[in-house]
């Protein structure tokens, strides 16, 4: 069954305590923190994230998915930290060279929390596969990051798809997480190409009732 990340960045301001009441009782499996500093990406949403993620660990135990769509990677791992998340995903694109890709890496290893290097639509697959042994997820962007509410782009569920055959071909263990325009028509594309863990923006919070939403994407096999 597919697990489904809650992306927060459409929630409003005035609503967000009862959104996120309403997503616990939902059971999403993780609430996804957009993190975006407004220059890997032209959005900037460092304040509301931190505040969101302050409100989110105040009600609920599900675990924070963080993204982190910044330039200065280290300075967002130890802003996000404290927050003890599941995970702590950074950009492939935002680092110079591989060197800085395993510091990263091993810089949220060491605070024992999971490891996630996300790729953009126009990056290769295989410009990663030499992390793959040191990290926990794969974040395959199905939309140019920088906002919500796109269009998934159908192309990149191939790369999902050579992944996860070169993940099985060599016996890695590691989840893909897909991000970006997956809804109720789209899901089921993106569950078979291969996805463990579907991000869900505005395809959830855009509607009337989440536990139904939840429910009915989790279903899709
Ligand atoms: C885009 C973000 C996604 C986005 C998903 O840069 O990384 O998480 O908020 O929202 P939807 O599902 O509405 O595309
Ligand atoms: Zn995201």
């Amino acid at each position: 069954m597919v697990e489904i990340s809650t992306s927060i960045l459409s929630v409003k301001k005035e609503e967000s305590i009862k959104k996120f009441y309403d997503l616990e009782l939902a059971h999403t499996d993780y609430y996804h923190i957009d993190v975006m500093d407004g220059k890997f990406v032209e959005n900037n949403t460092e304040e509301m994230m931190n505040e969101y993620s302050t409100q989110i660990k105040q009600i609920s135990n599900i675990p924070l998915d963080v993204h982190l769509m910044v330039k200065d990677i280290k300075s967002y791992i130890e802003e996000y930290v404290p927050f003890l998340p599941n995970i702590i995903t950074f950009h492939y694109e935002a680092c110079e060279n591989k060197e800085e890709v395993f510091k990263y890496i091993n810089m949220i290893k060491n605070e024992r929390i999971k490891v996630g290097l996300s790729i953009k639509p126009d990056t290769k697959v295989e410009d990663i596969y030499e992390f793959l042994p040191f990290i926990h997820m794969v974040l395959i962007m199905t939309v140019e990051p920088g906002k919500g509410g796109q269009a998934l782009i159908p192309e990149t569920l191939e790369k999902v798809k050579k992944l996860k055959q070169y993940i099985n071909e060599n016996d890695i263990e590691i989840d893909i997480e897909a991000d970006g325009g997956i809804n109720k028509e789209t899901i089921k594309d993106v569950v078979d190409a291969g996805v463990d863990i579907a991000v869900v923006g505005n395809g959830i919070i855009k509607t009337e009732d989440y536990i139904k939403t939840i429910k009915e994407l989790k279903e899709i096999n």
